[in-house]
């Protein structure tokens, strides 16, 4: 806890036009609709042909902009987490300050935290956060550039797309948790994703649960007073098995990831940009943003929307 939070001035995303159905993988390995629905909730991704890690970041970040509505001189400070950039240097970020036409005397640097990317990066945000400085937080993957597409078991799960966020300093509460244990077993990407899913899954039920209950417990609040929970978007059985466990209802977790599939450091901001373009994350809401993911590595925020 600090004695400033951020505001959210505005988000954005973006997303590949092309669609890859669950039927599509039908065709491509064993595998089917019902499969995949009953146990994921992933029903198409998107999967990109034409945009690469940083268009859809770059397009993602434009509408979080116009959506701040702010003068983009003010920008102090862009963080881009992503674990498919198509260029080890320059940073996601170097081309953001570029092709936004940022001012140069900025803090700009990517962040691998894989699936907590987002959380991690917008924890640091808040922290690096002059008092009148504003933050471009994005998080965007191209998933299928690492995606074996012979495996059945990975290639379903993953979608391509990216989210951003503009946020400033200010006075409103911001609460975090993190953890990350170093194992390099469960989930890793090497040439492609490597996953053992019930490891994973067993890990992410309980991780996602102790960052929510952590982050509460720093507020004072109780898990049934949070107003929206926001996600990492990697299974509903997931999101599902923690509001059970939770003992909240299921309908305050939003969920995009039928659509999505999994995109690993852009879901929570993919997901975040839809819950308020859909109203289902208003203003004077208390949400709590949590992901988890290879590292293995998990956290959560408690803010006000
Ligand atoms: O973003 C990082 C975080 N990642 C995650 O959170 C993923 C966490 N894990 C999961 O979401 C789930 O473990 C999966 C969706 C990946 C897999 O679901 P599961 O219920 O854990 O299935 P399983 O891996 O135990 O496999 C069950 C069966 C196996 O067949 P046998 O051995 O029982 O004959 C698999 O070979 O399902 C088979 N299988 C498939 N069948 C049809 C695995 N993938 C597929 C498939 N279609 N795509």
């Amino acid at each position: 806890m600090t004695d400033f939070g951020i505001r959210i001035l505005g988000t954005g995303s973006a997303a590949p036009a092309n669609i890859m159905t669950n039927d599509d993988f039908a065709h491509i390995v064993d595998t089917s609709d019902e499969w995949i629905i009953s146990r994921t909730g992933i029903r198409s991704r998107r999967i990109a042909t034409e945009e690469t890690t940083l268009s859809l970041a770059l397009d993602a970040a434009h509408m979080a902009l116009d959506n701040a509505g702010i003068d983009p001189q003010r920008i102090s400070l862009v963080i881009c987490a992503s674990i498919t950039a198509e260029q080890m240097t320059p940073a996601l970020s170097c081309y953001l300050q570029r092709d936004l036409g940022l001012r140069e005397d900025l803090l700009a640097f990517d962040l691998n935290a894989a699936c907590s990317g987002f959380i991690y990066s917008l924890i640091t945000a808040q922290r690096l956060l002059d008092p009148d400085g504003v933050a471009l937080v994005v998080g965007s993957e191209t998933l299928s550039s690492v995606t074996d597409f012979t495996d059945r078991s990975t290639c379903v799960l993953f979608g391509d797309g990216a989210g951003a966020v503009v946020v400033e300093r200010a006075p409103l509460p911001f609460f975090w948790a993190t953890t990350v244990c170093g194992d390099d077993e469960s989930l890793a990407v090497r040439k492609y994703i490597e996953m053992d899913g019930p490891a994973v899954f067993r890990f992410a039920t309980d991780a996602l649960c102790k960052r929510v209950q952590e982050v509460v417990d720093q507020v004072g609040c109780s898990v049934e007073e949070v107003d929206r929970f926001i996600c990492h978007q990697a299974n509903e059985r997931i999101l599902a098995n923690a509001a059970k466990q939770l003992n909240v209802p299921l309908e305050r977790f939003f969920m995009n990831l039928a659509d999505f599939g999994n995109t690993s450091a852009a879901s929570i901001p993919l997901a975040l940009d839809e819950a308020i373009r859909s109203k289902q994350l208003e203003r004077g809401h208390s949400v709590v943003l949590a992901g988890f993911g290879g590292g293995l590595t998990s956290g959560a925020i408690y803010l006000e929307y």
